[in-house]
């Protein structure tokens, strides 16, 4: 029988605020993670649930082994704070100047505690395993802590059929979740490049680079990508947002320097606009006689849903918090360095409606006077821990009907 966990979340509530309090008011950087390691660590000791750490130097993976045979399922939370003071005159502000949990991640790191206790007081009813990952350094774009996670072998041992995370979102109320197939969050990159021509006088151009028509050439070019190589229907966003060049009103710039950012919600896409940003802006450059130097700098990838396991916390999520619980949501152009974990791996990633209720503008993520809506937090905790008993189920049961087709193939046979 697959285990119902209703109202176990609601059970914990207490103590799981509790520790997301204490998280929240001693936040440790990217990277920086160690007491919060720590206490996490303390955290899965007392449960009596084993881990191995030091992956990415602060992460730490927690292992339940269920009592039947079976996949793996993963979930993961992001245990960094931001570099911002906090404004919100909380009764339990962070105790750090200079440092704030402003993305939430201490609730993300706590409700993953929360959902590893209940997971755990039912594990002998699992078919399989499930995979605590508490990942730091998600705030450092580009690097991130999830490839580092990886390359430190965290799933060596143990790898993931299907992997899962949250995200608390202040645009949605408590009991609201936003899932959907496909792109949920966008990818970011970043650029500089350098038109060197060569300088003269104004009243001589033909002796001349100029920078100044280079680069002005290599701009309107660039902007042919999104209206002419994109499909209109895939929302991408190629900016100059810094130019700088030359030296008086009668001098032939020798220099131009131009910095943007590319938007784009598929990984596709985003690898077709910097094929076609590298070879405007070189072949561009080259055929006027000048030479360009280019700085392309790779954000996280687009976090991409896979469509079965978006339906999956969907179908969850209607059993728990009803059938209104998922309400149509549009992707959101933000970097999530889960997106790498996605690359590797099935999964989907869900945001928990975490608002406060009453405010006209709610504070966004990462914002000085953020707050989230701790009702959100036994929500989520259930959530986590049912789409990884409803998975695990699934697997098991597509295991079985494969087995069994694969049986009356061979009797056919015979
Ligand atoms: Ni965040």
């Amino acid at each position: 029988m697959r285990p119902i966990l209703k109202g176990k979340g609601e059970k914990i509530a207490e103590e799981i605020i509790e520790l997301r309090r204490q998280f929240h008011q001693h936040p440790e950087l990217s990277g920086e993670e160690f007491d919060t390691s720590k206490k996490i660590q303390q955290k899965l000791s007392e449960y009596k649930i084993s881990f191995t750490t030091g992956y990415a130097k602060t992460g730490v993976l927690g292992v339940i082994e269920g009592g039947r045979p079976g996949k793996t399922v993963a979930l993961r939370a992001d245990m960094d704070a931001l570099p911002i003071t906090e404004e919100t005159n909380l009764s339990y502000e962070s105790k750090v100047v200079g440092k704030m949990h402003a993305c939430g991640h201490d609730a993300h790191v706590s409700m993953l505690l929360g959902a590893a206790r209940i997971l755990n007081e039912t594990k002998n009813k699992l078919p399989g395993k499930v995979l605590l990952v508490f990942q730091p350094a998600e705030e450092i774009t580009p690097i991130g802590g999830a490839e580092p996670m990886m390359e430190d072998r965290v799933f060596a041992e143990h790898t993931p059929d299907v992997i899962f995370a949250q995200h608390v979102w202040p645009d949605l109320p408590v009991g609201q979740i936003g899932v959907r197939p496909g792109p949920m969050m966008g990818a970011s990159d970043r650029f500089k490049v350098e038109i060197e021509g060569s300088g003269g006088h104004a009243s001589m151009p033909h002796q001349a680079v100029d920078a100044i028509i280079v680069a002005n050439t290599v701009i309107s070019n660039l902007q042919t990508i999104v209206s002419r190589n994109v499909n209109p229907v895939d929302a991408t966003v190629l900016t100059i947002g810094k130019i700088e060049g030359g030296y008086r009103y009668n001098v032939v710039a020798d220099k131009v320097t131009f910095e943007g950012t590319v938007r784009t919600f598929k990984n596709e896409t985003k690898q077709m606009v910097k094929e076609r940003f590298f070879s405007i802006v070189q072949g561009v450059s080259q055929s006027m006689g000048a030479k360009a130097k280019i700085e392309y700098f790779d954000g996280y990838p687009a976090t991409i849903n896979d469509e079965k396991w978006a339906h999956r916390v969907m179908r969850t999520s209607h059993e728990l918090l009803g059938a209104q619980s998922t309400p149509l949501v549009e992707p959101c152009l933000g970097g999530e360095d889960f997106s790498r974990f996605l690359l590797k791996y099935p999964g989907a990633y869900f945001w928990l409606g975490s608002a406060i209720p009453g405010l006209e503008k709610q504070k966004p993520l990462h914002d000085p006077k953020f707050t989230l809506n701790e009702k959100a937090i036994p929500v989520g905790i259930e959530l986590m821990a049912q789409v990884v008993v409803d998975t695990l189920f699934q697997l098991r049961d597509e295991e079985i009907s494969e087995n069994s087709n694969l049986l009356k193939k061979v009797v056919n046979h015979i």
